[in-house]
């Protein structure tokens, strides 16, 4: 979900719009806002998109305090009720909360005891009517009775709260569910993400969890729950509002997959090392001793982060030969997991924000993991949690369905794997060989993007299917799986992906004319296997779409989707983009709305 809110001079209206423009790819349910215009509130909420919202409201109305909310709905439907911001029976108390309280039945509940009567589904209403209860109960400030209230409450939040006796403050807390506080000349922004922010300023302050905020337009004060007060130095965010613009592209998949030259080139900027065939990552903090300490590799994350990860630890195991392997985070954080004193784990995330990952590092560290970050939101919970780690400097990424930050994510593993392997047995020839590798991918990655017509021709030619398999091995299991995910997501087509060995073990069944194949096969030692996967499957009469780059006897493949050579272990990385371009241009032709597929949203910071 999105969350922005203004307290300063301007008409409020216009900047919570543009806000919630901005955070949209965070929820798309339904939207809303309130605003407070002499003492009382001016609601409007409803089941639609934040275009839609705007036709709804009154743009100009003179209020200079408002706060907004676009939608990700997890407790009850995404119906106008439902929508937020939530108000108390006398609507003098607005809230806009991302996260879930978990004791909201027992809070509903207790209201409903005390006759109020509740108007939504939702964990968020109760919120309102528990702080307009702590003021009728003499609560000496809005921030009081927040704090009261959220002394009661379990779970997860990121919440800001506007009064209609108070306009000229909002009370913002967090707990779990990102806040970040924009500071204006004479004028106050809050958000759930810099994204509606940064067309104000480039002046921000994270809220940590656990803390809270009044703010005015000139002062915000930070304190804790229980009421100490906490100091907060602004830091400066390196991005503008370009940085978030569609430019001349129809959607920002589009655009966010024709970065990745440029994107993957500043993932690789000063981390390569020619002379000595590795790479440093600065903010890892590791000599060669710590490198050498390292006995075992995990990487978690959550879908496409989760198999991101999964290739990076091939790569560990190829060139460091240390056992290594990726979980999802949302399993990890309720396993039990064995923590050893000698394993690295590497939380991965795009948003840095998604709870269940933030779940796992807690609970590795609390049992006394070593924990870094792969993330690419610098300020977010997880890269603070982790305190050293890398960035994947793909920039701001706005489609839900990740490609230029996935792609950063192999890369930066790929240097990863590349500086514990310097520290053991692999050569400085062959670090060298694979230093160049990486560094021609920006390049190699420009090549297949060239190819964009002839890969959009193969999925125009496949978009009647309404199942695919995606068939890799090996380097090309973790390829297959972020094919399917990424085909999955935005044609809602149904994908699978399955290792190619494992075919014949239950699936082969499934093969029929009907039933495309997307076949991951590679210039490497397992070629023949894979040739041999893909006579099994046209044995069975199912269509098969090559992805290689490998010259395969002519007809065996129905249709064929070309990728330049790398060296074979940098391969995964570069077969992953047509896997992007497919699923785009095969959701383009069934006309899905791509930059918003319907149930999901950007960054999950719910469970
Ligand atoms: C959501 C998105 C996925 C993304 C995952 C992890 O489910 O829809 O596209 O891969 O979260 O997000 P993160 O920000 O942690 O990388």
């Amino acid at each position: 979900c999105g969350i922005v809110g203004y307290v300063g001079g301007r008409r409020a209206t216009p900047v919570l719009l543009e806000g919630l423009h901005r955070l949209e790819y965070r929820g798309y349910d339904s939207a809303g806002l309130a605003v407070a215009n002499r003492n009382r509130l001016k609601v409007t909420k409803a089941a639609v998109r934040v275009d839609e919202l705007r036709d709804l409201v009154e743009e100009n109305q003179p209020a200079t305090t408002g706060i907004a909310h676009t939608r990700w709905a997890t407790h009850g439907e995404p119906t106008d009720a439902n929508a937020h911001p939530h108000l108390d029976t006398a609507k003098r108390i607005a809230v806009v909360h991302n996260g879930i309280i978990e004791n909201a039945g027992r809070l509903r509940a207790r209201l409903t005891a005390d006759g109020v009567e509740l108007v939504s589904e939702t964990d968020t209403e109760a919120l309102a009517h528990l702080i307009a209860a702590a003021l009728a109960d003499g609560a000496p400030s809005l921030e009081e009775a927040v704090r009261q209230t959220l002394r009661e409450v379990n779970g997860a939040y990121g919440i800001v709260v506007l009064d209609a006796q108070n306009p000229g403050q909002l009370v913002v807390a967090r707990n779990g569910s990102p806040i970040v506080l924009g500071i204006g000349d004479g004028e106050m922004f809050v958000a759930s993400d810099v994204a509606a922010l940064v067309r104000y300023t480039q002046r921000v302050v994270y809220l940590d969890d656990g803390e809270l905020a009044t703010i005015t337009a000139d002062d915000f004060v930070t304190s804790t729950l229980q009421a100490h007060r906490t100091a907060k130095t602004p830091m400066t965010v390196d991005l503008d509002d370009s940085d978030y613009d569609l430019g001349s592209y129809a959607n920002f998949m589009h655009k966010e997959i024709a970065e990745q030259p440029e994107s993957v080139r500043r993932a690789l900027l000063g981390r390569l090392d020619d002379r000595f065939g590795t790479a440093r990552l600065g903010g890892l903090n590791f000599d060669p001793r710590d490198l050498r300490r390292i006995r075992r590799v995990k990487f978690f994350g959550c879908g496409s982060a989760y198999y991101a990860g999964q290739l990076g630890a091939n790569l560990v195991e190829e060139w460091a030969r240390l056992p290594a392997d990726a979980e999802p985070a949302s399993e990890l954080r309720y396993r039990n997991p064995v923590v050893e004193e000698d394993t690295l784990y590497v939380a991965i995330s795009q948003s840095g924000e998604t709870a269940d990952t933030l779940a796992a590092v807690q609970e590795l560290q609390r049992k006394g993991g070593k924990v870094i970050g792969a993330v690419n939101t610098v300020g977010s919970a997880i890269a603070r949690e982790c305190g050293s780690g890398v960035f994947l400097h793909a920039g701001p990424e706005v489609s839900v369905a990740s490609t230029k930050a996935y792609t950063n994510m192999t890369v930066v593993f790929a240097m990863l794997a590349l500086s514990l392997g310097r520290v053991r047995d692999l050569s400085v020839s062959d670090g060298s060989r694979i230093v160049a590798a990486l560094d021609s991918l920006p390049q190699l990655i420009s090549e297949v993007l060239d190819g964009e017509d002839a890969i959009s021709e193969v999925a125009k030619e496949h978009s009647g299917a309404e199942r695919m398999f995606f068939i890799g091995r090996v380097r090309g299991w973790p390829v297959a799986r972020e094919g399917a995910q990424k085909l999955k997501e935005i044609s809602y087509v149904h994908a699978e992906a399955y290792q190619a060995g494992e075919l014949k073990h239950g699936p082969l069944a499934l093969i029929d004319p009907a039933m495309p194949s997307v076949v991951i096969v590679p210039d490497d030692e397992l070629l023949s296997k894979n040739i041999s996967t893909i006579e099994q499957i046209k044995s069975r009469g199912g269509p098969v779409i090559a992805l290689t780059n490998a010259e395969l006897p002519d007809g065996l493949a129905d249709s064929v989707i070309r990728v330049p050579r790398s060296e074979p272990e940098v391969d995964p990385i570069l077969f992953t983009i047509p896997l992007q371009v497919f699923a785009y241009h095969l959701a383009h032709h069934l006309g899905r709305d791509i930059d918003k597929p319907r149930n999901l949203a950007k960054s999950v910071t719910v469970e």
